[in-house]
């Protein structure tokens, strides 16, 4: 049977998705392997699109000749194309889950695969929703003794154990949307109280401009592999946070050029001692947080002390983290091993 890859989902990241997605079947299709690319669209919808659509053919929902699929969760449950007379079952081997934060990252399309009887790439329900909760995550690399920031809730019933100025972010965002500084906790409450992307929740760091971002990758199949440091770089005119568009806009709007051609140093030119110690962290991460699949686990540095810590945790990486294995093994290689993890997998909740 077929892979599926699956991308968009209700969420603030939909359109990363379907870049990632698309990505992810060009990668798997090249290879040889047989790939139904599925959508589901903001909206809640399920579509079987066309094979090697772009980017562009989604910017008025699902693209031209695209057929609406059913979900049914009883009798034999699965993804059903309808036929005239009924409707015909997807048989998939496995789902290649390319959805970035809400309910698809988040551990719900976990689920919802589980139930469908389509095994799917990536963590359990739990360790997903860990992974997308800035707050229990910063609460579990603390258990753990894993070095992080402070993190607290934004709340107006209690006051911060840190000073300000703060990173306000969403607790349960991700590609930096919605991600703001404050100087104090008033500002930090206005917005909170005002941004429709911190309304369902906000979390307050200190705001530590000179730490800088470092990415690394682990994935879990066929065994726990780890890959070298990269490190971002901020535009011309740097923005004080690593933004979204610099993440995703760096080649051009719209494009998905910005995948490959977002400037970037990698591996990143910093000491042997702090490559090191940043796989040492992403394997303390890895195990505590028992994640699966092909995870991204993003670092920061204070260059001056050369001290390092654990940011957040991306459980469903972007196509552009794709690239951190180009010098071990071939993109290819790395989305298969995922799906046949998938595939084999016996543990789902
Ligand atoms: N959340 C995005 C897609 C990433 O960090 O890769
Ligand atoms: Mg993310």
């Amino acid at each position: 049977h077929p892979w599926a890859v699956v991308f968009g989902g209700p969420s603030p990241e939909h359109e990363i998705s379907i870049l990632t997605g698309l990505q992810a079947e060009r990668v798997l299709t090249s290879a040889g392997q047989k790939v139904v690319p599925i959508y589901w669209s903001p909206t809640g919808e399920w579509f079987r699109v066309p094979d090697g659509t772009e980017a562009k053919d989604y910017l008025e929902g699902a693209p031209r000749d695209s057929q609406p699929l059913e979900v049914r969760l009883s009798g034999e449950p699965g993804l059903y194309r309808r036929k005239r007379l009924g409707a015909e079952r997807l048989e998939l081997d496995a789902a290649l889950l390319c959805l970035h934060g809400g309910a698809g990252e988040g551990g719900g399309a976990a689920a919802l695969f589980s139930f469908l009887g389509v095994p799917a790439t990536g963590s359990t329900l739990f360790a997903g929703a860990v992974g997308m909760d800035k707050l229990a995550f910063g609460g579990l690399m603390a258990s753990a003794g894993i070095p992080s920031l402070p993190r607290e809730a934004v709340s107006t019933l209690r006051e911060p154990s840190f000073a300000g100025p703060y990173i306000v972010k969403p607790r349960f965002g991700g590609s930096s949307i919605g991600i703001e500084i404050a100087d104090d906790i008033e500002a930090a409450w206005a917005l909170a109280a005002s941004s429709v992307h911190l309304r369902t929740g906000a979390v307050l760091e200190p705001y530590r401009p000179e730490l800088v971002d470092l990415n690394i990758s682990f994935r879990t199949h066929p065994e726990l592999e780890i890959t070298e440091l990269e490190k971002p770089l901020r535009g011309e005119g740097g923005s004080a946070l690593y933004s979204y568009a610099e993440k995703y806009l760096a080649g051009g709007a719209g494009s998905d050029a910005g995948l490959t051609n977002a400037p970037r140093e990698f591996p990143a030119k910093v000491d042997a001692r702090i490559h090191e110690a940043a796989r040492d962290l992403a394997a303390r991460v890895a195990d505590v947080t028992r994640l699966t699949g092909v995870v991204r686990v993003d670092l920061l540095l204070d260059e001056a002390s050369g001290e390092l810590f654990v940011n957040e945790v991306n459980s469903i990486p972007g196509a552009m983290s794709l690239y951190l294995w180009a010098p071990t093994q071939p993109a290819a290689t790395v989305l298969l091993d995922a799906l046949v993890e998938a595939r084999d997998k016996r543990v789902v909740f």
